[in-house]
């Protein structure tokens, strides 16, 4: 089907209006009834326009059927100012199956791939993409590994300033996601020293001006989520993410796309967690359930007001 039958919008003028307000569009990550209803309950009730990111995995968790379902079930206006992106999309045809399912934007990966290959990849992508007026984002640098224990992803690279122009003008993208010091998970940094290199995405502003530049691993770790967890039988120590200022900082530089997961997961466990520990003899999974759903509704709207600034946008 078409997005547009679902009342989506691709990401273009989103961007565009991001950028001329200095402001970020949030891409929350979901994988549920709970999870896309807490974020698009947010994005409405601050007037915040969102994409809603869905990885690989998540699609095959939900199943292609069940998620259309929940879009649909949204019934969205294009004036909403939702996109439905395709997270981290490994290959062409994980792209073009989500373009065929309704998606308005997709992610083609190809930043662990050599530069020239990187480029095939997305140019291919952008093609078929385009036909749709569906938006297509693709990243240079590689951030570190998805991590869910303890340790620090490895084999990052920072983004090369050199490289981008050349990037964006043979590929026909319409984002670049690029690699100034974020990982993924929720071990982000070390010690609370480390900064982003500010310097870097100077840089790839200045070659790219006005050009959308997009965020990964760009949650902040909120630490009243990690000590909740931490309180109530989890085991999460020198959880650690990037701190709002820095986030803000980057926003004033052009960033106009933040994408936010492990937030949402910190939020909504710790949500589980403390609800089933003060009533141990509940069963009933709408009371945990319903406490995650909660924390990432408010969440999320803390993080629209105060790291994107995209509230009152639409
Ligand atoms: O950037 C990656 C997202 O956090 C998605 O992770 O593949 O576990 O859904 P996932
Ligand atoms: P976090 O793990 O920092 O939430 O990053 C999410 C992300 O980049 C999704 O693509
Ligand atoms: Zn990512």
């Amino acid at each position: 089907m078409d997005y547009k039958d679902f009342g989506l919008v691709n990401t273009k003028q989103m961007f565009a209006h991001a950028s001329a307000n200095h402001y970020a569009v949030p891409a929350f990550n979901f994988y549920n009834m709970e999870t896309l209803s807490a974020i698009i309950s947010a994005a409405r009730d601050m007037h915040s326009p969102v994409i809603l990111a869905v990885s690989e995995s998540a699609l095959k968790y939900m199943g292609p059927e069940l998620l259309m379902g929940m879009i649909w079930g949204l019934n969205l206006k294009p004036e909403n100012g939702v996109a439905l992106h395709l997270d981290h999309g490994a290959s062409f045809d994980a792209c073009v199956n989500a373009i065929k399912l309704g998606f308005s934007s997709v992610m083609i990966d190809g930043s662990k791939l050599p530069f020239d290959a990187n480029v095939d990849l997305a140019r291919t992508v952008a093609e078929y993409a385009h036909k749709y007026n569906v938006s297509v984002e693709a990243e240079l640098g590689t951030l570190s590994g998805i991590e869910d224990e303890n340790t620090h992803g490895t084999e990052s690279s920072y983004t090369n300033p050199d490289d981008v122009v050349n990037f964006v003008n043979a590929t026909n993208i319409d984002s670049l996601a690029i690699a100034i010091g974020t990982s993924h998970g929720a071990y982000k940094r070390k010690s609370d020293n480390e900064e982003l290199r500010f310097d870097i995405l100077q840089k790839i502003a200045d070659q790219l001006p006005d050009f959308p530049l997009v965020l990964h691993g760009a949650s902040s770790i909120p630490e009243k989520y990690v000590k909740t967890i931490n309180e109530y039988g989890g085991k999460m120590s020198n959880a650690r993410g990037i701190p709002a200022q820095q986030l803000r900082r980057a926003v004033e530089m052009n960033i106009c796309k933040i994408n936010v997961d492990s937030d949402s997961r910190l939020a909504f466990t710790a949500g589980v967690r403390k609800t089933l520990f003060d009533a141990p003899s509940g069963f009933n999974p709408r009371d945990y359930l319903g406490a995650g759903k909660q924390n990432i509704y408010d969440n999320c709207i803390d993080e629209i007001k105060n790291i994107m600034g995209s509230n009152n946008q639409i």
